[in-house]
Formats: structure tokens, C-alpha cells, sequence
């Protein structure tokens, strides 16, 4: 594709040098664009090194008709995106070349929007990216981490191999998994004893955010719930949660028009009958509960054609016990994977499974990183929607 690189001044600009590098490498014809912020913080010359075209002089030099670069661009990429960008994009200003680009452009647009916490949090900022977003501005969400002068919040742009990955999931070559719904679960439950306790699990939600990524770049539309900590993957819609009756909740919402719904995270079997109002001071007798069993609940309730992806974490007779756990549950596969096998289950990088279904079909998984085992399991998620039978 002829990609438009916008680049607006972030310290981030330093990072779009290299989302304009993999863009060039996965074949992309790319003309980057900077605004004269930019240009304080990165030098043109590095982007026309790296680039298709060099960097037009701006507006009003170089002989580029303001509106060329929008009228032949298949998509336009900005990377940063600065609030003030962001603003002047909203309001359909073009006093700058970038600005003329974006607005003379009919190709899809996207923005990494890159800025301070307080301003990323701004009503200012959340009302243009809302305006951008009803116009059909794709945006790929700034991730939290350590922002310029130390400060540490949302608001750091999206790495660039995620950039490339939602642009190649989003206007790549269709995917497998183009157009569906996906939506994905991960992370363990926190289930409170008082405002300072919880009782939880080892889940870190590594393989659920890796399920979401990897149908992120088959072309679906993606939601995650996830009660994880970790930074989720960019380019999915995130939805986070606490507690297994927040994630029954979330659950049920986002699946109502899901094609496909993967349950990666370990909610709590059980949780405390009652919780305290206050910080407990003596050691509590705590009366424990089963939390209600979200993917019976979904299973119950399934929209005709939708598959439904269940998981068993077990240290033991995992195969007996996930068959079992595959006819009780009523889904159409099941992840076993034994935890307490080296390198596999909980917060590892890594895993194992064996992927039931059905009449029998097993599909053994072996060793490999979480976003592997997330294509695996996909594969057969994609084979149940083509309707091939267990
Ligand atoms: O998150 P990581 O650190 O990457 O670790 C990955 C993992 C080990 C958590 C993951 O691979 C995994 O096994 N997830 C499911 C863990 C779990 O809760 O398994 P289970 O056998 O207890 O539950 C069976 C299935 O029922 C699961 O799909 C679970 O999401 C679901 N469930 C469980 C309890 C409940 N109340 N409602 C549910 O829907």
C-alpha cells in the first residue's frame, strides 16, 4: 500500500522512525509527513533515509500540491498523534501539510495518539478522539509505561510492531478470521474478603491476551475482558474486570453478537460468601461460595453458529478431567493444558495444550510461546466456522 507517515512533535517521534522501517520492510510504499514540532525532535533526513520519498519541505515548498499526498495514499498513518494533532484533525483545520493530507485524504486513517496522562485524560482530548473515532478514524490505543520527564501513566504511544500488526490486521491481506467477532477473556479473578484482601489465582492472563492478539492480526474484531494487570495487546476493544460476577457481566454484554468466544481466564471456583465493608484486624472464618460458572451461563445461552472455547487448568488426570469438563460444559473445544507441567500453564511465556472437541478429536499442542498455542487453537476455532465437524 502507498502509506501517508504522518508524524506530529512527541518525543514519540523517535519511535515513528522505526514503525516507518517496518512499515518499508513488510513492502509498503511509505511518504512520511512531519509537522514542524516533529522536526524539533527527530530530523527528516533520518525518515527519508528510511522511507519510500523523502520528507516534503511542508505547505508551501517543495512544489507538492497540499492535496496530492491525501488523494494518493491508500492509507495515512499517524504516528504520534499529539493531542494538539488531534485537535486540529478534529476541527478540520489544514494549516499545515499533515493536516491538508488528512483532510484531503478519502483513505482510512489511523492514529497513535502519544501524550502526558493528564492531558491524555483531558475531556478535550477524549471529545476529538470520540469525533475522530464517529468519522472512522481507526486509533491505536497508547499503552501506560514511562512517559518524558519521568512520569509513569497512559499515554505512551503503542510500540511500533503493534502499529504495523493492527495495520497489516486491519488492511492487511483479509485473514482468516476477517470480520468476525471475537471476543476473549483472560487474567485471574480477584475475589474480595474485605477492601484490602482478595482471593485469587496465578493466572497472569498472558495466553487470553495472546488468544486476543493473534485474532487481532486474523482481521477479527476484537474484545478482550480481561482481569489482568498486564498491558493488554493494542488494536482490541478492552474491557477490564475484577471479579468473576464483573466478568459474568462483561461476558454476557460482549457476547451477545460474538462469532467466537474464547474463556482463557481462571475464574474463581469459589469466593467469600461475604465480604467486609472494612479492613478485617483479626483473622477472618471465611464462608466460601461458588462464584457462578460463566461458560455454562454463555453455553445456555449461545447464538446458533457461535463457537464456544473453554479451557481446564489441571495438575492432574488433565485429559480424564477435560473430557469430562468438555461434555459438562456444553462448548465445541477445550483447552487442556496441565499446569503443572514445566514451562506450561501459569505465567509462563510458554504452554502446552491438547485442544478436545467432539467425537473425539484431540489436537496436542506442544511447548511453544502463548501466542503459538493461541494460533493452534484459533486454527480450530476457524475450521469449526468453515463447519467441518469435529
Ligand atoms: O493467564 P496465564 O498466566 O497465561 O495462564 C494461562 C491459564 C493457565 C490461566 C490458561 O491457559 C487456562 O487454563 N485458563 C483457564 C483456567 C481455569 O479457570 O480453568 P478451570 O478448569 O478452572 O475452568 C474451566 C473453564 O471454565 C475455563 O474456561 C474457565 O474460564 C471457565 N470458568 C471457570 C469458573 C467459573 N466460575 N466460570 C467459568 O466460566
Amino acid at each position: 500500500m502507498r502509506v501517508v507517515l504522518g508524524v506530529s512533535g512527541g518525543i514519540a517521534a523517535y519511535k515513528a522512525v522505526e514503525v516507518c522501517r517496518r512499515l518499508v520492510d513488510a513492502g509498503h510504499h511509505v511518504v512520511p509527513v512531519m509537522t514542524d514540532a516533529a522536526r524539533r525532535f527527530v530530523g527528516a533526513a533520518t525518515f527519508s533515509a528510511l522511507a519510500s520519498e523523502p520528507v516534503p519541505d511542508g505547505l508551501w515548498e517543495g512544489g507538492i500540491p497540499h492535496t496530492r499526498l491525501g488523494q494518493t495514499a491508500d492509507l495515512v498513518v499517524v504516528a504520534p498523534a499529539t493531542a494538539d494533532l488531534l485537535a486540529r484533525y478534529a476541527a478540520g483545520m489544514a494549516d499545515d501539510l499533515l493536516t491538508a493530507t488528512l483532510l484531503a485524504t478519502r483513505a482510512p486513517v489511523v492514529v497513535c495518539p502519544a501524550m502526558h496522562t493528564e492531558m491524555w485524560e483531558h475531556p478535550a482530548v477524549e471529545e476529538n478522539l470520540a469525533i475522530l473515532r464517529r468519522r472512522g478514524v481507526r486509533v491505536v490505543e497508547p499503552a501506560s509505561g514511562r512517559l518524558a520527564g519521568g512520569d509513569v501513566g497512559t499515554g505512551r504511544m503503542a510500540e511500533p510492531r503493534d502499529i504495523v500488526a493492527c495495520v497489516a490486521a486491519w488492511f492487511g491481506a483479509p485473514g482468516d478470521l476477517q470480520g468476525r467477532r471475537v471476543v476473549v477473556s483472560a487474567g485471574g479473578t480477584r475475589e474480595a474478603i474485605d477492601p484490602v484482601r482478595v482471593i485469587t489465582n496465578r493466572s497472569s492472563g498472558k495466553q487470553g491476551h495472546a488468544v486476543a492478539e493473534a485474532a487481532r492480526d486474523r482481521g477479527a474484531e476484537v474484545t478482550l475482558v480481561t482481569a489482568s494487570v498486564l498491558e493488554p495487546p493494542p488494536g482490541v476493544r478492552v474491557v477490564p474486570v475484577e471479579s468473576a460476577a464483573d466478568m459474568e457481566e462483561a461476558m454476557r454484554a460482549a457476547c451477545e453478537h460474538a462469532d467466537v468466544v474464547v474463556m482463557a481466564a481462571a475464574v474463581a471456583d469459589f469466593r467469600p460468601k461475604a465480604s467486609a465493608e472494612a479492613k478485617i484486624h483479626e483473622a477472618p472464618d471465611l464462608v466460601l461460595e461458588p462464584t457462578p460458572d460463566i461458560i455454562a451461563g454463555l453455553a445456555a445461552r449461545r447464538r446458533p453458529g457461535q463457537v464456544l472455547v473453554g479451557f481446564a487448568a489441571e495438575t492432574d488426570d488433565a485429559m480424564a478431567r477435560g473430557r469430562r469438563k468438555l461434555d459438562r460444559k456444553g462448548v465445541d473445544l477445550l483447552v487442556v493444558n496441565d499446569v503443572s507441567a514445566p514451562g506450561a500453564g501459569f505465567d509462563h511465556d510458554t504452554n502446552e495444550v491438547t485442544i478436545l472437541e467432539p467425537g473425539g478429536r484431540a489436537t496436542v499442542v506442544p511447548l511453544q510461546s502463548k501466542r503459538a498455542v493461541a494460533d493452534a487453537i484459533l486454527d480450530r476455532v476457524v475450521a469449526r466456522l468453515q463447519g467441518e465437524s469435529a
